[in-house]
């Protein structure tokens, strides 16, 4: 058993701390100017500017059965699809609006062929609805709305009801909860209570809880589908914490409590969420292996994201992205699916990463830079029964405590305890090569 125990959740984490692994996916209109999917407040586009990708949005090699393929090759096991986002287009046949894509040329519920789709993979499937909307004519004007700068903003904001646009965004929740079957992962997004206006902009408020009269939304959703996981967004806590695109080094904690929280980091290829056509700024596949493999180092999930284009499939840079993880995964995913933090006491050596097997049994070596001869583990010599390499099981070598010299030299007694493992001289061909460990 794991060392480690996690503040209990009211939804059912068991098969997600197992699968470690998820696709994150944000298409919609803003997949059309490909300027992130905050582009239209980033640009403070207006309405009708706005509504020519409404107009023109015609995903026509939409195919979510060939996302779920190159997810799950890639390792992923659950989904999270971006069903609206802050632009306030919905993906799904909303009865509550006419905002969406079965109005477009589309004309199809993406949301429908999404949720089949990965289903028949045998992936689970999750939903993210964005909490903001700017589209909807009674969502107040704040610091992040595409108005803000408006000269008339303060007229423009007089007469909007955030009561009715909270009772919408309950009842489009209730869709997506009772129209597409078991839904595994609700993700709210977001609240933003400390980004109140300031100067002649003091009337602008930030959002939190009680806009979205999140407590009542939460418990009519657990309602709908039980056993359900819901991100910590809505300004209430719910199951997991969500740190997104930063480095993580350590297990984040309840600020109360100080327990451990189940928790998934989400991270972009490359800086935006949405398609972003110009953006550079990729990640090596180097960079993403050791992510997902430090994420699950410190007892997390990665929940990687990909923007398909307008055109609704994946563009070149994120296929190939994927198969880096593919790559490894095929070979290496035992040290992910199942695993958590090492347990205390297990401690890597420099440019390492443990993970440990759920049952403890396993521990597993994970090399970020690969050294001449030799490893060595302090404090644990004697705890281990057997290892190899993870990607073709060959036998790993070791002595316990003392080195052991090819030539005539006698062992030479180490300091500290150490298991000491012989390498060989090339690096197994894979990003980052693992050993694996059978404890005693
Ligand atoms: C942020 C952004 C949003 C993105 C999300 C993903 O909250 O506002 O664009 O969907 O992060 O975690």
């Amino acid at each position: 058993m794991s060392a480690y125990s996690v503040r209990p959740t009211p939804g059912d984490s068991s098969w997600f701390t197992r699968d470690r692994f998820g696709m994150f996916i944000h298409f919609g209109i803003y997949s059309m100017p490909a300027r992130h999917e905050w582009v239209k407040s980033n640009e403070k586009i207006t309405e009708e500017k706005y509504d020519k990708y409404f107009k023109y949005f015609d995903p026509d090699l939409y195919d979510p059965k060939d996302w779920a393929r190159q997810a799950k090759a890639a390792g992923m096991k659950y989904a999270v699809l971006t069903t609206k986002h802050h632009d306030g287009f919905c993906l799904f046949d909303s009865k509550y609006t006419d905002y969406k894509a079965t109005n477009t040329p589309c004309g199809r519920d993406l949301v429908r062929e999404y949720v089949e789709a990965f289903r028949a993979e045998g992936l689970h499937v999750g939903l993210y609805y964005s909490l903001i909307d700017w589209h909807h004519p009674d969502f107040t004007l704040d610091v992040y709305h595409p108005r803000r700068d408006d000269e008339n903003a303060f007229e423009l904001n007089k007469g909007r009801d955030m009561k009715k646009y909270t009772e919408y965004l309950h009842n489009q929740v209730t869709e997506l909860m009772t129209n597409y079957g078991k839904i595994d992962i609700l993700w709210l997004d977001f609240s933003y209570p400390w980004m109140n206006g300031k100067g002649d902009k003091a009337w602008m408020r930030g959002k939190d809880k009680d806009d979205w009269e999140a407590e009542k939304l939460l418990a009519h959703v657990r309602e709908l589908q039980p056993g359900i996981l819901i991100d910590d967004r809505a300004g209430v806590e719910a199951d997991m914490t969500t740190p997104e695109q930063v480095a993580i080094t350590d297990w984040p904690r309840h600020k109360v409590t100080g327990e451990r929280l189940l928790w998934e980091t989400c991270q972009t290829f490359s800086g935006s969420w949405g398609y972003a056509r110009d953006e550079m700024s990729w990640k090596s596949p180097e960079m993403l292996i050791r992510m997902l493999i430090n994420t699950v180092s410190y007892g997390g999930n990665l929940l990687m994201n990909v923007g398909p284009t307008a055109r609704g499939c994946l563009d070149s840079r994120t296929e190939a992205a994927l198969k880096a993880f593919a790559e490894w995964m095929k070979y290496n995913s035992r040290s992910i699916y199942g695993c958590t933090m090492a347990d205390p006491g297990f401690t890597a050596p420099p440019d390492c990463r443990f993970t440990q097997s759920q049952d403890g049994k396993r521990l597993y070596l994970h090399m970020f830079a690969y050294p001449f001869h030799t490893i060595l583990l302090p404090g644990m010599a004697g705890k281990v029964d057997y290892a190899q390499f993870l990607n073709d099981g060959s036998e790993v070598r070791f002595s316990d405590g003392v080195m052991q010299y090819i030539t005539d030299l006698e062992d030479e007694k180490l300091e500290g305890d150490p298991l000491v493992l012989y390498l060989p001289t090339v690096k197994p061909d894979h990003i980052v090569p693992v050993i694996e460990l059978f404890l005693k």
